[in-house]
This record gives C-alpha cells, structure tokens and sequence, in this order.
C-alpha cells in the first residue's frame, strides 16, 4: 500500500476521503470533534506540501436526500479553527459547480465537499458516482478508517477511477496499531468484550478465540453467558436464541487454551433509571425481579488481576449502562486497569472511547481507534472493503480503465 508521503503532491489537487461522522447536538453543534482533530496531521502535511487540498467526508445518515440538518457546515467551521484558515465548504460533492471552485483553487487552499451521502449513490458504491468524484483530483487519499468497512462509492469505486491513490497517516496508524496487536503480539494478548449484546460480536469473539490467550467479558452480553452456565440472571437482557452458542463459544475457549473470564457478582436494580434503588450481588443471588446493569466490585478487581500480567490489551464495548452514574463503575474500573497497565494497549468502539475519554486517560492509551464498525470488522477477522480498494486488490477491467477505448457501457 502506498501512503501519502511516497507521493508528489505539490501543486496537485488531491482529494481526501475522511470521516468527519462526528456527533451532532440539536442545534448542530459539534460535540465531540475527536474525528476531526484525528486527521489534521494528514490534511497539515497536504497543506504544507503546497497541494490543492479537496476533503470529502460523510455524516449521518441523510439516506440520499438533502438534509439541511446534516450538512456539513459545522465540521467546516471546526476546521477551518482548529487548521487557522479559511476552509471553503463547496455546496455539493459532484457537479459543475464543485467543478469550478476547484479549478479556482491555488496550492494550498483547502475545500470541504458537501456530504456525500445526499446523494444515494454513493451508499450504492456506485461506480459513475466514483469515476466523478475521482475525476475531481489527481490523487485520491484515504484517510477514513472508520468508514472503510463500507464499501462506498467514495471508499471503494472512486479508488478504481482514480489516477493515483494512498492511504493518510490516520489510516496508517488505524491499520499499524490493530495488526500489531493482533498478529505479532507481545503475549499475553488480552481481549476485553463487552456491550450490550453478543449478537453483534459473534464473528469477532469466535475470531478472537483463535488468537488471544484471555478472553474477557462484561456489559450486558455476559448475561447469555452466564444464563449458558446456568445462572439465574433474574429480568436481565439476554438473547434467548444465542445461549447454546455462547455454550459452544466457551467450549471452543476451553478447547482453544484460552482463558475465558464472566462476571463473578454484579450491580442489580430493578430497572434501568439512573434513581433506581442499586444493590451489589454475587451472581448466584441475583433477585427474581431485578436487573444485571454493571458488573460489580469483586468482578472489576478480578478483571483488572487478569490484566496485569498482560503485554497486549484490546477492549471493544463497556462492561455496564456506563451512561448511567450508577451503572458506570464497572467501565470506569476497566478504564483505570487498561490506563494503568504497561502493555500495548488498543481500545476502540465508540462507547468505549467516551468511556475513556469521560474518564480523562486517553493520554495513558496506546491508541485509541476512531473507528467503530470498522474496527468491529477488523475484530472479525474482516477485510476492509477501503483498505482492499487502496491495496489495488480490485482489478479493473479493460473498459473500466480511464484511458480506455472501449465504451464504458460493454459488459
Ligand atoms: C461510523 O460512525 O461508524 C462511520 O462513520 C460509518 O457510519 P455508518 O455506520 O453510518 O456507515
């Protein structure tokens, strides 16, 4: 894969894929701009080497319409303060009109498309779409990890049409972090899982089995767990259907020599209200009428006993309804026992990242991943539709080169 700085870009108009899918409040305020700060060492150095910097980016999910709402407006203000420069926002991604400004643009300036997802072709990876938005660059720079699980007109097709593409220095990273963590770890390698359900983890706890030396398990999806080891887990959320596969899932850790750790007690209430009444009990007590929200107290110091002795540590997904004060100690002791370990530490999700950042000990992280599903799939064991398309694993046909011949139609 080639990346930004093994290419000439001086004077050139080089169009840079990021996410910039940062949270909005209701008044479109910004209220995280981690995503976007996360590319600035990327968008610096375009600017310092005199390019022409086009940036195009997605949020929400406007489902191919226009919506004023999530315009990308905001990001471009937040840009354009934290770079100190005027950053353009362009009022479409595609068209004579983008067209123009970018022929107006002087090495050095910086644009930001409109989002791209207010046109429904880009969700389709449709390939006319791609070929127009590469037609706008001379290069085409991927620096968005956190939608490279999708394969988006601007992730995927446009890497075909494009003269020249590379990977930015956040997907570098992104991409370094995670397969030194899972591919040549210093070991023990440590997993820590949680969330609200094992249905969304499947794929990446059964791929994880084949390669960590501990599996650890918190949040709400340890529930069907301990209901496969025949706890009573009172009204508690469980999938029903998934018990005999967390059963096989625990099976194979046996089978595999990993180490597979559940809750020992936990944080009860009868309803999930952050005034709830709260009690803390050993698993086995868990009353009939009451809920498992947090994992508790002895469980936060087993887990953070399990860690110690680890040189690698990956932790997607909280250990309770963090969001709740009164269900978040779990997660909050989980932070403490990842911020304060010597390992490699790689923690990613977005629940997981507030947590940390909540918390205040993003600086004791190794890295912190700015990709969700992304970095879900890469849990999985997945490869990434971005990364393949920048690794030249899509082969064009012929007639889909651009200096091609033959009409663009033949099949
Ligand atoms: C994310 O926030 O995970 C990415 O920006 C992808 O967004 P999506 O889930 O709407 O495709």
């Amino acid at each position: 894969m080639q990346y930004l700085n093994d290419l000439k870009i001086k004077n050139k108009k080089v169009l840079i894929r990021v996410d910039m899918n940062v949270p909005l409040d209701k008044n479109q305020n910004i209220t995280d701009d981690n995503r976007i700060r996360a590319v600035l060492p990327t968008v610096n150095y375009a600017l310092d080497e005199n390019a022409k910097v086009i940036l195009c980016s997605h949020i929400g999910r406007p489902k191919g319409k226009v919506v004023p709402e999530l315009s990308l407006a905001p990001v471009a203000r937040r840009l354009s303060r934290l770079l100190q420069k005027e950053v353009l926002l362009a009022p479409d991604c595609v068209g004579p009109e983008v067209k123009k400004i970018i022929d107006a643009m002087k090495p050095g300036d910086i644009v930001l498309l409109e989002n791209l997802r207010f046109h429904p072709e880009e969700t389709k990876n449709d390939e006319d779409f791609g070929r127009e938005l590469a037609a706008l660059a001379d290069i085409y720079v991927n620096d968005a990890f956190a939608v490279a699980h999708r394969a988006h007109a601007s992730v995927v097709a446009v890497a075909k049409f494009a003269q020249k593409v590379a990977a930015g220095f956040l997907m570098k990273d992104e991409l370094k972090f995670f397969y030194q963590s899972m591919e040549r770890p210093a070991r023990p390698l440590v997993a820590v899982i949680g969330g609200s359900k094992v249905s969304g983890k499947l794929e990446a706890l059964e791929n994880l089995l084949e390669n960590v030396d501990k599996l650890v398990i918190g949040g709400a999806m340890a529930n069907t767990f301990l209901k496969g080891v025949n706890y009573y887990v009172g009204q508690s959320l469980i999938e029903e259907d998934l018990v005999s596969v967390a059963n096989c899932l625990m099976r194979r850790a046996k089978e595999n020599q990993v180490k597979l750790y559940i809750p020992v007690d936990c944080v009860v209430a009868p309803k999930m209200d952050p005034q709830a009444e709260t009690k803390i009990t050993p698993i086995q007590e868990v009353p009939r009428d009451w809920m498992i929200l947090d994992i508790g107290p002895a469980t936060s110091l087993l887990y953070a006993e399990v860690l110690q002795n680890a040189k690698t540590i990956i932790w997607n997904g909280p250990m309770g309804a963090f969001e709740m004060d009164a269900f978040s100690r779990g997660t909050m002791a989980m932070v403490q026992a990842v911020a304060n370990s010597y390992a490699l530490t790689i923690v990613g999700g977005g629940d997981t990242d507030v947590a940390v950042h909540k918390a205040g000990e993003t600086s004791k992280i190794s890295y912190i991943s700015t990709g969700g599903g992304a970095f879900l799939a890469l849990l999985e064991g997945s490869q990434l539709p971005g990364v393949a398309a920048l690794d030249g694993k899509f082969v064009l046909k012929a007639h889909e080169r651009p200096d091609s011949c033959l009409p663009k139609t033949i099949t």
